[in-house]
């Protein structure tokens, strides 16, 4: 009668519902065989990058980094180093003994960079830079000391010599004005000049990557790889310098800072990107750009959930369909909110809390199991992704050395990648599976970027200094 046709009804609109959100779950999956097509799109823009000729149109630039030995243990010193460009900045002092490996002395303090600075001009950036730089000195008791500076400095830069770092574009959420097409070098000597309180001995521009790469190195000499999975992601290694054609010279190696987070902006990743994907990057500081960084790194994986939760709320599949100022607030969810929604020990009543705390209130239980489906689909993509670009990476490694098998040390550093419960097993899964011939090892590196820059610091200086004696 009425009653079986409602019952009826309901059963169908049910089943429609589960039916659309299964459709739109599916979007955010990867197939082997994409991933593994991703991976050789990564080596092919490899390639590309490496080549004087294509290099101007690939999307991941290669970028040399003048830096072509691993430290051997023999230099000491104190240095400076400066990070920026990673979830904070940091002036620290790190003091490196010689004889013994290891021996590493670290301090530091944590500064921060207010939204008005980040966004304003690059002389007010600088500036505050330095201020905090002459703050430390104070602070460490070396008031007007001249040190020598490893700068780690997040972002592509063009370099043609360690002491130089040609800004090509800002990365992540910076945008300080008059810095693009600027080498950071003379921005941070004149910002030093204008204060008249401390002298810099010399400087070197390091990216996170290879920090990360060098401190490693220190202490695994298998270690040829810097992966980074913070608020951006990117990745260095030891490439020939017979394939670099950009710099002079087919003798040993040198470190390469691939920027691989623009991997996709010449379309690479039209094919696996979903609407939400294009929502993301259309609403971020740089539309078009770090696509596939967009897909991976911290900064982002939060808006692509929020932005799946939005759809789902509009199509009545979750939030009882009322979309909340609240889920509509761009940035709500950091990763830290990821990684423990997708904590194996919480229980659903758990995640309710994390999002009422988030101010998402009217939620279900039904709604805490969907969000969580969500966020587990969003990061192990990102994961996938990211063993897959990699895979690239250690497979060129050994057809370099054209070898069967290759056994390699991967440095690694990043608040998503040590924070997050799954993102590093399902990334070295994917690994191993698109890249069988090569065993390749992790190794969480402690404040890579800040020691690593001291590191590479210490190697030039000496060097230097030899080559004057
Ligand atoms: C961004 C920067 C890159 C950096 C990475 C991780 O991708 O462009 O230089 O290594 O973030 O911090």
């Amino acid at each position: 009668g009425k009653g079986a046709a409602m019952v009826t009804a309901v059963a169908y609109r049910l089943a429609a519902q589960h039916a659309e959100r299964q459709r739109i779950l599916d979007t955010l999956r990867l197939s082997r065989e994409q991933l593994l097509e991703v991976k050789r799109r990564m080596s092919e823009e490899m390639v590309r990058g490496l080549s004087k000729q294509a290099h101007e149109q690939a999307s991941v630039k290669m970028l040399p980094t003048y830096v072509r030995a691993t430290p051997d243990g023999t230099e000491h010193g104190d240095f400076l180093a400066l990070d920026l460009g990673g979830s904070s900045f940091r002036v620290l002092l790190v003091r490196v003994r010689s004889g013994k490996r290891h021996n590493v002395d670290m301090h530091h303090k944590i500064y921060t960079i207010p939204q008005e600075t980040m966004q304003g001009t690059g002389e007010e950036l600088f500036s505050h830079i330095v201020y905090c730089i002459n703050d430390f000195l104070e602070y460490m008791g070396m008031s007007g000391a001249s040190l020598p500076l490893g700068f780690t400095f997040s972002f592509p830069c063009h370099q043609s010599k360690l002491d130089e770092g040609i800004l090509l574009r800002w990365t992540k959420g910076f945008k300080a004005s008059g810095c693009e097409g600027q080498d950071v070098i003379t921005l941070l000597k004149d910002a030093v000049r204008r204060r008249k309180e401390f002298d810099l001995s010399f400087v070197a521009v390091v990216n996170d990557t290879v920090g990360t790469m060098m401190t490693c190195s220190y202490e695994d000499p298998k270690c040829k790889v810097g992966l980074i999975v913070g608020t951006g992601t990117n990745a260095c290694y030891m490439e020939e310098m017979q394939n670099i054609e950009l710099v002079e010279g087919d003798d040993g190696c040198m470190c390469v800072n691939m920027e691989w987070g623009a991997f996709g902006d010449n379309g690479e990743l039209d094919d696996f990107c979903t609407q939400f994907d294009r929502i993301v990057d259309d609403c971020s500081n740089n539309p078009g750009k770090q696509r596939y960084e967009k897909m991976i790194s911290g900064m982002y994986l939060g808006e692509i959930v929020r932005n799946v939760l939005m759809d789902f709320t509009a199509k009545g599949l979750l939030f009882r369909g009322k979309l909340s100022e609240r889920l509509k607030t761009r940035c709500i969810f950091e990763t830290k909110f990821l990684s423990q929604i997708e904590s194996d020990r919480l229980a659903m009543r758990q995640i309710r809390s994390i999002l009422q705390h988030l101010g998402l209130t009217s939620s279900t239980c039904d709604d805490s199991v969907l969000v969580k489906e969500v966020c587990s689909l969003v990061s192990r993509r990102a994961a996938q992704l990211c063993g897959a670009g990699l895979a690239a990476v250690v497979d060129k490694i050994r057809q370099n050395r054209n070898l069967n098998q290759l056994s390699i040390t991967v440095g690694v550093d990043g608040t998503l990648y040590k924070t997050h419960p799954h993102f590093s097993s399902i990334m070295q899964e994917t690994l191993q599976d698109l890249a069988p011939q090569c065993q390749v090892t992790f190794h969480k590196s402690e404040d890579g970027s800040g020691k690593g820059a001291a590191l590479i610091t210490a190697v030039l200086t000496l060097h230097r200094m030899e080559s004057e004696l």
